[in-house]
């Protein structure tokens, strides 16, 4: 309990001025609603703009993979999200980023989708998805009009997805880790021209997120360093490395302190969060770091009713 102890008076002294909010989509016990809504990481405040019925929008709590597949578009201020209805197949839905209100649903595609990445320079929707064969996915543009894909721009054989992916709109590719062989691999599809799939690079390591910065043409990444000791990281990727070539800031130097799934940047802060449990008694807990100077700081919420089943930060940078 000490070490608890440490942690709520650390994160009282590392209060700011600029607001730590994450929007999310949210579960409770509630076995027919979920919601839309914010999480203020300073004043633990779980903010529920709107709850959403499961028939409409899918069930996220049955995703394949351990991320709900969402992604804010700031020009409209809506998200897309993909969400499996009782058979199993997404459910694409447009939901007012700021109400969270339902726009419109899609079933127009049959396999499960993975991912989704917005392009906010060209309006873009791209989705990664499942093909009929195992380890054979495709990534896709998706017409935001009907939920139809508009064009297969890569696909990708051989490898097994995972939640993880990122989106460069400046240069106009779509990130993805896949597994190979027992390996992460970290791949490049172009969403200009005719699409492809650009580079697949072998990793060293076992990432547990990405995230990539547009205005400095970075790749941010969540590792566990257990050189030495065992310690959560952030790290910049480099893939003719296919490793991390530098280490820019420390989630937690506590074995009892798991990295899972959800990540988001603030690309106007320079702000990494990283979800993390504390020996899984506390699943809810939020970690940041800032990848420009090292400083961050973690929290648990304890007594939250609430699951998270993505994160994005909802902003405009141009
Ligand atoms: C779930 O939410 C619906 C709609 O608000 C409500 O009618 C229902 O009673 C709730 N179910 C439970 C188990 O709380
Ligand atoms: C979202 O809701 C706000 C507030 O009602 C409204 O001003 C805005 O036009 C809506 N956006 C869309 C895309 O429906
Ligand atoms: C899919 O890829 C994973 C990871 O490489 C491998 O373990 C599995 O056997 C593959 N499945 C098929 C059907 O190729
Ligand atoms: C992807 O785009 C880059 C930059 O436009 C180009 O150099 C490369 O050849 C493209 N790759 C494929 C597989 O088309
Ligand atoms: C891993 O930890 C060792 C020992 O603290 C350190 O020297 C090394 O730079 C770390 N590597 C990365 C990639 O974080």
């Amino acid at each position: 309990m000490y070490f608890l102890f440490v942690l709520i008076i650390t994160s009282c002294l590392a209060k700011s001025d600029s607001s730590r909010i994450l929007h999310s989509v949210f579960s409770d016990s509630n076995t027919t609603q979920v919601y839309y809504g914010s999480i203020n990481y300073d004043t633990e405040q779980y903010n529920i703009f709107n709850s959403l019925n499961i028939n409409d929008v899918g069930n996220p709590k049955r995703i394949k993979y351990s991320v709900l597949p969402l992604t804010y578009d700031p020009n409209d201020d809506v998200i897309y999200m993909a969400a499996p209805d009782n058979d199993n197949r997404p459910i694409l839905s447009v939901i007012n980023a700021t109400t969270g209100h339902l726009l419109s649903t899609f079933k127009s595609i049959s396999n499960t989708i993975i991912s989704l990445q917005f392009d906010i320079f060209q309006k873009q929707l791209f989705a990664h998805i499942e093909s009929e064969k195992e380890n054979v996915t495709l990534l896709t543009e998706i017409d935001t009009t009907n939920g139809n894909i508009k064009h297969v721009l890569a696909t990708i054989r051989d490898s097994k997805p995972t939640y993880m992916s990122s989106y460069c709109p400046i240069c106009r590719k779509y990130f993805l880790m896949m597994i190979e062989d027992e390996h992460f691999v970290y791949a490049g599809v172009n969403t200009s021209n005719s699409g492809g799939l650009d580079w697949k690079a072998k990793l060293n390591y076992s990432p547990t997120g990405m995230k990539f910065d547009y205005k400095t043409f970075t790749m941010y990444t969540t590792y566990v360093n257990t050189s030495i000791r065992y310690v959560s990281s952030i790290g910049i990727l480099d893939r003719t490395k296919g490793g991390i070539s530098k280490n820019v800031g420390i989630i937690s130097e506590s074995p009892d302190v798991g990295v899972t799934s959800f990540s988001a940047f603030d690309i106007a802060e320079k702000i990494y969060y990283a979800s993390i449990t504390l020996d899984s008694v506390f699943p809810n807990g939020i970690s940041y770091v800032n990848v420009d100077n090292s400083q961050g700081d973690l929290n648990f919420f304890p007594n939250t009713k609430y699951n998270s089943h993505a994160w994005f930060i909802k902003q405009f940078v141009h």
